[in-house]
């Protein structure tokens, strides 16, 4: 298999570091350039950074002179494929420009999720939906991930789809390394709840559909899927905890659900996926951040799900997802080894 030359758009963010992280070892990519606004033609990528995974940066990249966002856009071909850790906001700017220049394009940013030429995907629940890229008249193909709360809760309800009737209640207790870096002042999250996140439940409603729904026809139909969420900020590092609840099919009850979730098998042959993309943790406290954030191998590719209870026809239960690995680098990553295998890179 031909290697492809990578680079990442927001390298010096918290998603953007993620990638460096996961790319630098990575059997089938090579990271060969990095993007920053701060790019002046000298700048390396060791000396910008606020490096916060590790006591290094690694050193395959730390000397990486950082590019400017619009030298994707020349036309000169650096790169096969470029991960996008941008804003939504720069990203728009930038994202489809590039894959009608001919480079690949798989984006973290909100920006295109819901156009309905671009896949959203989380590639063990919808990886068919790749197959919206067929036909398409950009040169370069763009995929985008989900928002990562929508992750945490796609995994678990996708195995039980057809158990659950009508909407779905989610609350959500969310890391600050959600926000980016330096995201949530201190002071309004230390020792506190923040019950707000902006454009987050707006999120939550509408991609699960999108994720959930089925191709026909060269589009997606959305799933009738009906979430009803509420966000909340709490002071925890890395890991979004997702409780939801929802009525399921008469008869159902708790053991169904768990032998469901169990089964759900990983992608093969994809370096980025966990032989089991879920893991049921049969503690009365489980999951949590601190214990199940980097769950599976590689380390937070599985999302955690615990307490599943079903009392008088209602599902409750608790699911975890590490944010900025599955919830965002590690499933771009993903997308791109399938889109690979698949032929699309
Ligand atoms: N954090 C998460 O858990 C998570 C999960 C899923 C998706 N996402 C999405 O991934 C993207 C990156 O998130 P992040 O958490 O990595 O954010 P971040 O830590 O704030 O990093 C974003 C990077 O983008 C660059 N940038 C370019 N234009 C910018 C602008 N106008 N304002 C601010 N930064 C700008 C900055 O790098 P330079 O200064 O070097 O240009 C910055 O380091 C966002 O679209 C976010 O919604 C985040």
């Amino acid at each position: 298999m031909d290697r492809l030359r990578c680079g990442i758009l927001g390298a010096t963010g918290i998603i953007g570091q993620r990638f460096v992280q996961t790319l630098t070892r990575h059997p089938w990519f090579d990271l060969v350039s990095l993007y920053s606004s701060r790019a002046d033609g000298k700048r390396r990528y060791e000396g910008t950074v606020n490096w916060l995974l590790g006591p290094e940066v690694p050193s395959s990249v730390s000397d990486i002179v950082l590019s400017e966002y619009g030298s994707i856009l020349t036309g000169r071909k650096d790169v096969d494929v470029v991960f996008s850790a941008l804003p939504a906001d720069t990203a728009q700017k930038l994202e489809r420009k590039a894959a009608r220049k001919g480079i690949h394009v798989i984006s973290n940013s909100s920006c295109h999720r819901m156009d309905r030429d671009i896949p959203l995907m989380v590639p063990e629940v919808n990886g068919d939906h790749l197959k919206l890229l067929d036909g398409r008249k950009d040169k370069g193909i763009l995929v985008t991930n989900p928002n990562c709360t929508t992750v945490g809760l796609v995994m678990p309800l996708d195995p039980i789809r057809d158990l659950i009737e009508g909407e779905v209640h989610v609350s959500s207790y969310q890391a600050i390394s959600g926000a980016g870096y330096p995201g949530v002042a201190s002071l309004d999250i230390y020792g506190n709840v923040v019950p707000f996140i902006n454009g987050e439940e707006e999120k939550l409603i509408e991609e699960p559909g999108k994720i959930m729904g089925s191709l026909k026809g060269g589009s997606i139909r959305s799933s009738p899927l009906k979430v009803v969420p509420n966000c909340a900020r709490v002071g925890v590092k890395d890991g979004h905890l997702v409780s939801f609840s929802a009525r399921v099919e008469k008869g159902t009850d708790a053991d169904d659900i768990i032998k469901l979730i169990g089964a759900k098998k990983g992608l093969k042959g994809l370096p980025s996926a966990p032989e089991r993309p879920l893991v049921y943790r049969k503690e009365r406290d489980r999951p949590r951040p601190d214990l199940d954030s980097f769950s599976g191998d590689p380390p937070g590719m599985v999302v955690s799900v615990g307490r599943v209870r079903v009392d008088d026809g209602m599902l409750r239960a608790f699911s975890l997802v590490n944010n900025t690995i599955r919830g965002g680098a590690g499933n771009a990553v993903l997308i791109a080894e399938q889109c690979k295998r698949e032929g699309y890179l």
